[in-house]
């Protein structure tokens, strides 16, 4: 069975108390009736992240998740931060290949490849972000994109690597923008994920991984999201920075 997976991507904001209180507020909200069979994931700011971890320490229901690494081992690469620095301090999963690094930073598939490798290599559980820009879906090209994003950052895996993979579906054109994909849009493009991953993989492969939507998802909008059937839950960026929502969001994927 795929998880069902609420992640919230914090991206550059809260600065340590205010990471404390949210952090704080989400643990004594989340209760086993809220949860379900849930999986939650937070991606604080890196500088937060052993603050953070430590925090949650006895929480066993709140995993944490950095928003990215760098793809070599170690070396002189100023202002980097590796998958060992990472695994060493029990943070338990990387976001990587967001369309904010693809687009402010030009990470391309091949480095999210190798960071996926890496993620690997330290144990981290990688979620990979894909998704199209407003031209590309403007064009027709959306099914082709992602599927060509698939193939160069996740082609190479083994099967019983992608299956450790949980992808976050993520249409550039919603991220942030208050426009968010309609359901069926939602459900069209992750079961041609799915439908895709079968190819490069096998059935088995592409019924396994979890594949998240992510896009202004707001507790407004969440539960028609995560109704449909290859929707296994959300990666939440402006709705994970305040408790109510993102613990809402999180209420509804259960079923
Ligand atoms: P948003 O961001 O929910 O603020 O649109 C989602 C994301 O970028 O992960």
């Amino acid at each position: 069975m795929r998880r069902k997976i609420v992640a919230g991507n914090w991206k550059m904001n809260k600065n340590y108390d205010e990471a404390m209180d949210l952090v704080r507020d989400l643990a004594e909200m989340l209760n086993d009736d809220i949860l379900g069979k849930t999986d939650v994931i937070i991606a604080p700011p890196a500088v937060l992240l052993p603050n953070i971890v430590e925090e949650l320490w006895d929480v066993d229901y709140i995993s944490v998740a950095a928003q990215n690494c760098h793809h070599e081992i170690a070396g002189a690469y100023t202002g980097e931060i590796s998958t060992d620095m990472l695994a060493s301090i029990e943070v338990d999963a990387v976001i990587v290949g967001h369309s904010e690094r693809r687009h402010y930073f030009g990470e391309t598939d091949a480095i999210i490849a190798k960071k996926i490798d890496r993620c690997f290599e330290d144990d981290l559980v990688p979620i990979y972000c894909c998704g199209e820009t407003l031209e590309e879906r403007k064009a027709g090209a959306h099914f082709e994109v992602v599927a060509r994003q698939m193939t160069e950052a996740l082609g190479h895996l083994s099967d019983e690597e992608m299956m450790e993979v949980v992808i976050a579906y993520e249409p550039v054109w919603a991220i942030g923008t208050g426009e968010t994909a309609t359901p069926e849009q939602a459900q069209e493009m992750h079961a041609h994920i799915r439908e895709h991953l079968s190819v490069i993989f096998n059935a088995d492969v592409a019924d396994e991984v979890s594949i998240l939507y992510g896009g202004s998802c707001k507790p407004s909008n969440a539960k028609e999201l995560f109704a449909q059937p290859d929707v296994d839950g959300g990666l939440i960026g402006g709705a994970s920075l305040v408790a109510e929502d993102f613990v809402a969001i999180v209420a509804a994927l259960k079923s």
